[in-house]
């Protein structure tokens, strides 16, 4: 059974040409507030079509017990974190894909919230928890795509098969709300680029939480796996580009072979 209604929207049917970027910020534990305005202040007066900030941006990332999740969890789409998103999506007529640490009943998920021009869009909660992710989460049970944007959430890259069921359902940019602290991320995201002809864009963290330092190297990749921007391992910075989605349209890789049309999905059983 589907729990998070969203609306379709025709983000890209009338705008090929779009500005997307991220913002790659060092969240402080357990402010939300605090870390709303870092956000806001970065991006500043940045204008962009679709904009993606890290997981948890919200809240941090390193928890220690349940008690902690539950002390900061926001309900979606009621909380202020949410609010300030809408906010900030209808002073720029932007769409936002954004880390929140989500409650819902007694229940919390490693969540992105998507808005669009001050509505609220949905909620993606991330499938693939990260080591002790499980301890305070649950996992979500699919992907999403809103319009043309795919999104899923930092250890979800690991798995192909989350890049790969976003662009069968329609993906041709996939949003990715990170909190990376493996090194392998920035270098693989090329690989989903090329191998689902989607562009990427991954907002990462930077700094260190209770020990643990976040990897940074945010980036926007083609879906020739070219990456258009990857920014420093330890900068905060909001960044914009200009991408073209009608190159993610074309699922042709030479005259005689397509992603799509060429898979054999009876060859994969096990
Ligand atoms: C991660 O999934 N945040 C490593």
């Amino acid at each position: 059974m589907r729990t998070n209604k969203y609306e379709p929207v025709d983000f890209v049917d009338c705008e090929q040409v779009m500005r997307v970027g991220f913002v790659q910020m060092d969240s402080t534990l357990f402010d939300n507030e605090g870390n709303l305005d870092r956000a806001l202040r970065l991006v500043g007066k940045k204008r962009a079509d679709l904009l993606v900030l890290p997981e948890l941006f919200n809240t941090g990332y390193n928890f220690r017990t349940k008690k902690e999740v539950a002390g900061i969890a926001e309900s979606i789409p009621n909380g202020p974190t949410t609010e300030g998103l809408r906010d900030l999506s209808r002073r720029d007529g932007s769409m936002i894909v954004a880390g929140v640490a989500e409650r819902k009943g007694p229940s919390f998920y490693n969540s992105a919230v998507v808005v669009k021009d001050g509505r609220y869009l949905g909620t993606f909660r991330k499938v693939h928890l990260f080591y002790n992710e499980k301890k305070f989460f649950k996992p979500g049970r699919d992907f999403k795509v809103f319009g043309k944007v795919g999104v899923m959430i930092c250890f979800d890259w690991i798995f192909p098969e989350s890049a790969r069921t976003l662009m069968l359902k329609g993906a041709e940019l996939i949003a990715h709300p990170s909190n990376l602290v493996l090194p392998h991320c920035p270098e693989a995201m090329k690989i989903r680029a090329i191998e689902n002809r989607v562009y990427t864009v991954t907002a990462d963290r930077v700094g260190v939480e209770r020990g643990l330092r976040f990897i940074g190297q945010s980036e926007i990749v083609n879906p020739d796996g070219r990456v258009l921007y990857r920014a420093s391992g330890t900068r905060e910075e909001c960044v914009v580009r200009n991408v073209d989605l009608s190159s993610a349209h074309n699922k042709s890789v030479t005259p005689m072979n397509n992603l799509v049309k060429d898979r054999t999905p009876w060859a994969y059983s096990w």
